[in-house]
């Protein structure tokens, strides 16, 4: 039962590529611990998130035991006539027996320079419930004191989420006054 493997492994998996080991350890925390998501016409979901999202898996484990998880997705959005591709975190967990010893903030800042690291993003997103604003601010991650807008485009609701931004190309950084005071319109929520 005690079986000791030395170190932990950080591994980035495109979706094709994610060995099955980790996806269903991934599934079956989400499936807990996001009920929501899985329920009604979700209730047989077998994914992550939707491959239209470009999912990028990051698996922090040891062994064959996965401690900490992050799903990096982008999508274009369009804000006051500019089109953006915005990247964001998903799926962000950490099993429960590796919680409150920094692998969240490991799993996240993996995410995070994963994404930096794209020369195509324009913005980048986390969004949470308001009770995971203090983990993803001790991240490094800003909240913006504005609403994102879900749905369809002809009758849009506002998400009850928090959302973070982060500016990284040098046309969003320059309009990024346009994303204070004016919902933006992000569609359907992955
Ligand atoms: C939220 C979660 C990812 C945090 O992971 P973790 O490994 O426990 O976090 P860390 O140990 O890296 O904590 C980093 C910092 O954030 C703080 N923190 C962690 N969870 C927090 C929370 N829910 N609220 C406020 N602060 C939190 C820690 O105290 C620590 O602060 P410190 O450096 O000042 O001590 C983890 O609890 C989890 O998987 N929860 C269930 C799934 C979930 O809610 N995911 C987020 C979906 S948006």
């Amino acid at each position: 039962m005690n079986d000791t493997i030395a170190a932990d492994s950080l591994t980035i998996y495109p979706r094709q590529a994610l060995p099955e080991k980790w996806f269903y350890q991934i599934i079956a925390f989400l499936r807990i611990n996001h009920t929501e998501g899985f329920v009604g016409e979700n209730q047989f979901r077998n994914q992550i998130s939707p491959a239209a999202y470009h999912p990028v898996s990051i698996v922090l484990g040891r062994g064959d035991v996965l401690i900490a998880h992050t799903e990096v997705l982008w999508k274009t959005i369009t804000h006051h006539e500019q089109d953006y591709i915005i990247y964001g975190l998903s799926g962000v967990l950490v099993y429960p027996a590796f919680q409150g010893q920094g692998y969240g903030r490991k799993i996240v800042q993996a995410g995070t320079d994963y994404i930096r690291n794209q020369p195509n993003a324009d913005l980048a997103i986390v969004i949470c419930d308001a009770q995971n604003v203090a983990f993803y601010e001790k991240c490094g991650w800003q909240f913006v004191d504005n609403r994102l807008l879900l749905g369809d485009r002809s009758n849009p609701y506002h998400s009850e989420e928090k959302f973070a931004l982060r500016f990284l190309s040098d046309r969003a950084k320059q309009h990024q006054g346009d994303f204070k005071n004016s919902p933006i319109y992000f569609g359907d929520e992955w």
